[in-house]
C-alpha cells in the first residue's frame, strides 16, 4: 500500500483515469475547493453533520508547492464563508512550509487563521484553523505554532497522538488553557520510549486520555474536546464519561473522515451528537485514498476495481 501510494507512475495513470472515479468520490470530495465547499453544504443539510476541509497538497519539497497549497487553503477559507458554513480548515504543517522554511511556515498559519477569522466574521460555529500533527520530530514545532496562534486570539485548534507517552502531559497544559484539541491514535510510527507501539497500548492510552478530555475539571476550564476516531467502542467511553461529567452535547464533537464509516457518523449526528468529517478534496487524492483502503482491507475490492478499470 505505502509502494502504492508513494509511486508517481501509479498515481498519474490512476488521477487520469476515468475508472477510478468511484474509489476517489468515495473518500476525496473532488479537484477544487468548490467541490469540497458543496459536499460539505450537503453534509450540513442531509445529516446535519458538519466538515473539515483538507487540500490533499502532500510531500511537500519545493517552495512553489508550498505557495500553491496556501493559496488553496484560503480559496476554500472565503468560499467556506460565503457559503454561510463553519470556516474550518485542516492543516498539515509541513504543507505550508515547517520543513522548509519555519519562519515562512509561521507567517502562512498566521495568513490562514486570520482569513478564518475574517470570512467566519462572528457567526456562530466552530471556525478553526486545525493543525494536523504529523510525526513525532515536528511535536514541539506545531504546538508552538498552536500556542502562538492561541495567543494573537486567532482561531487554531491542535491535534494530539494517543500513540506518543508525551501527549498525556501535552494535553493537560492544553486542557489548562482551555484550547480545542483533536485527539487521533496517530498514523506514524516511533520506537517504544516516544511510542505505545501495539494496538491494545494506544487504545487504551486513547481511553484514559477521552477521561481527561471529558473530566469535570476541563468543562470547568473551557476545553473543547474532539473525538476523532471511527473506533466506536471509544465514542461510546466518551459519551459516557461526558453525561457522567455535565457535558451537553453541543460542547464536544466527533470527527471522522469522510467515505470511512460514514454510517457510524450519520448514527452520531442523529442521536444528537455533533459530528465533524474531514474532507479533502484536490487533485493530489491517489496517497490518500490508497491509505484510507491500507486500514482497512475489506475495502481493497474497490482498490481492484478501480486498478482493472485503470488498465
Ligand atoms: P481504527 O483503525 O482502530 O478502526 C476502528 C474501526 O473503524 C474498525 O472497525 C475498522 O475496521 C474501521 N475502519 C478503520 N478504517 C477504515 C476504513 N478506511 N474503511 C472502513 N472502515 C475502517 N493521524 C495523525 O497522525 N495526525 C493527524 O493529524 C490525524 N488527523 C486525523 C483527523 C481525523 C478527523 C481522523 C478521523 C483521523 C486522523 N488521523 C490523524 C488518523 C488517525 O491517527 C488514525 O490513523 C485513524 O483514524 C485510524 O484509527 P481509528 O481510531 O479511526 O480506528
Amino acid at each position: 500500500m505505502i509502494a502504492l501510494a508513494r509511486s508517481n507512475i501509479v498515481k498519474q495513470t490512476m488521477q487520469d483515469t476515468r475508472g477510478t472515479s468511484a474509489l476517489a468520490a468515495r473518500y476525496v470530495a473532488g479537484e477544487n475547493p468548490e467541490a469540497g465547499v458543496s459536499r460539505a453544504a450537503t453534509l450540513l443539510m442531509q445529516h446535519k453533520i458538519h466538515s473539515s476541509l483538507f487540500y490533499l497538497g502532500e510531500y511537500v519539497d519545493r517552495p512553489l508547492l508550498v505557495s500553491e497549497n496556501v493559496a488553496a487553503k484560503l480559496a476554500v477559507v472565503e468560499k467556506l464563508g460565503h457559503a454561510d458554513l463553519d470556516v474550518h480548515v485542516s492543516v498539515d504543517p509541513t504543507q505550508i512550509g515547517q520543513s522548509i522554511n519555519a519562519e515562512q511556515a509561521r507567517r502562512n498559519a498566521f495568513a490562514i487563521a486570520e482569513a478564518i477569522a475574517r470570512s467566519a466574521a462572528g457567526r456562530p460555529g466552530f471556525h478553526a484553523l486545525m493543525l494536523d500533527m504529523e510525526d513525532e520530530s515536528v511535536v514541539n514545532s506545531t504546538i508552538a505554532l498552536h500556542d502562538d496562534l492561541r495567543a494573537a486570539r486567532l482561531p487554531v485548534a491542535l491535534t494530539l497522538q494517543a500513540y506518543l507517552r508525551r501527549t498525556e502531559g501535552d494535553l493537560q497544559a492544553q486542557i489548562a488553557r482551555g484550547s480545542r484539541v483533536r485527539l487521533v491514535k496517530g498514523a506514524f510510527a516511533a520506537g517504544t520510549r516516544v511510542a505505545f507501539t501495539r494496538q491494545g497500548a494506544i487504545k487504551t492510552n486513547f481511553r484514559h486520555l477521552i477521561e481527561l478530555m471529558l473530566s469535570r475539571q476541563a468543562r470547568e476550564a473551557g476545553f473543547y474536546p474532539v473525538i476523532a476516531t471511527h473506533d466506536d467502542h471509544l465514542h461510546a467511553h466518551a459519551i459516557e464519561h461526558a453525561e457522567g461529567n455535565g457535558w451537553h452535547p453541543s460542547e464536544f464533537e466527533f470527527e471522522m473522515l469522510v467515505g470511512v464509516r460514514d454510517n457510524v457518523a450519520r448514527a452520531l449526528a442523529a442521536r444528537g451528537h455533533q459530528v465533524r468529517l474531514y474532507v479533502p478534496f484536490g487533485r493530489d487524492w491517489w496517497p490518500y485514498a490508497v491509505r484510507r483502503i491500507g486500514e482497512n482491507p475489506r475495502n481493497a475490492w474497490l482498490l481492484a476495481r478501480s486498478l482493472v478499470c485503470a488498465t
